[in-house]
């Protein structure tokens, strides 16, 4: 038996790799990727009622008010894809209000990895960071450049990836950060993200293929 499926929290400063890490999560485990920076970048590009509210605060490295976002994931969480193939959440909760929302909902996760990277490393990985807006992969001209002279032509800068941004995001980040932590103390785990990229997601995956064989067993018993 599979047992449960997978649900997975992943935190981490701006820029300290989760949209990388999620990529290959998702490729080994099928779990359901929700972003809720994706999916607001996704809602601006479309121009909708929530772009149109989310846009100012995003480009201005501030957060996107608490219920806007909110009801954003948990209708999502709620989802017959997420419930049926296990979920990762990245980018959420992001204030001690989105966490115990969560928590009122009775949504826990089986882990929340916390990826720790240095601030001097962080602001070089948001001034170089890239996008591809065909296939949302994530780039960096030093570390990740382009396969192709096509995709480098088409990359595109995140508007709130200018150093100044990044530093006002890092501070926000760090102050929600410490709020949070009692919250999922007990499963937490801290990565070191300042490895390449396929480390850190060796050691990701092993600590969820352990959680998945514990959830096997625990089917088995009952
Ligand atoms: P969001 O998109 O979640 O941004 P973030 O948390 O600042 O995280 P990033 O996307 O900047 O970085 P990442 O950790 O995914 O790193 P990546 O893999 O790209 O949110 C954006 C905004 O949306 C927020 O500021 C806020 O306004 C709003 N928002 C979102 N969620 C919200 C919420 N819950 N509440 C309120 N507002 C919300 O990697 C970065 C770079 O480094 C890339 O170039 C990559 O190629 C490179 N890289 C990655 N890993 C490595 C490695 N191991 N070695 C070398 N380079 C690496």
């Amino acid at each position: 038996a599979a047992g449960e499926p997978l649900k997975v929290m992943i935190s981490g400063a701006p820029a300290s790799g989760k949209g990388t890490q999620c990529e290959l999560i998702v490729q080994k485990f099928g779990l359901v990727h929700i972003s809720t920076g994706d999916i607001l970048r996704a809602e601006i590009s479309a121009g909708t009622e929530i772009g149109n509210k989310a846009k100012e605060f995003m480009n201005s490295g501030q957060l996107v008010p608490d219920e806007i976002v909110t009801a954003m994931v948990t209708t999502r969480l709620s989802g017959e894809d997420a419930t049926e193939k296990g979920w990762l959440l990245d980018g959420f909760p992001r204030t001690l209000l989105q966490a115990e929302s969560l928590q009122k909902l009775q949504i826990k996760p089986d882990i929340y990895l916390i990826l720790d990277v240095p601030d001097e490393i962080l602001i070089d990985r948001c001034v170089g960071r890239r996008l591809d807006p065909e296939t949302g992969k994530i780039y960096h001209l030093k570390y990740f450049p382009p396969e192709t002279e096509e995709i480098k032509g088409r990359l595109v800068t995140r508007p709130d990836d200018t150093e100044e941004k990044v530093k006002q995001r890092l501070e926000i980040y760090k102050r929600n950060a410490e709020a949070i932590a009692p919250v999922y103390l007990s499963i937490t785990k801290k990565i070191d993200g300042s490895r390449p990229k396929e480390e850190i997601f060796e050691e990701i995956s092993s600590l969820l293929s352990q959680i998945q064989k514990e959830k096997a067993k625990k089917l088995g018993k009952s």
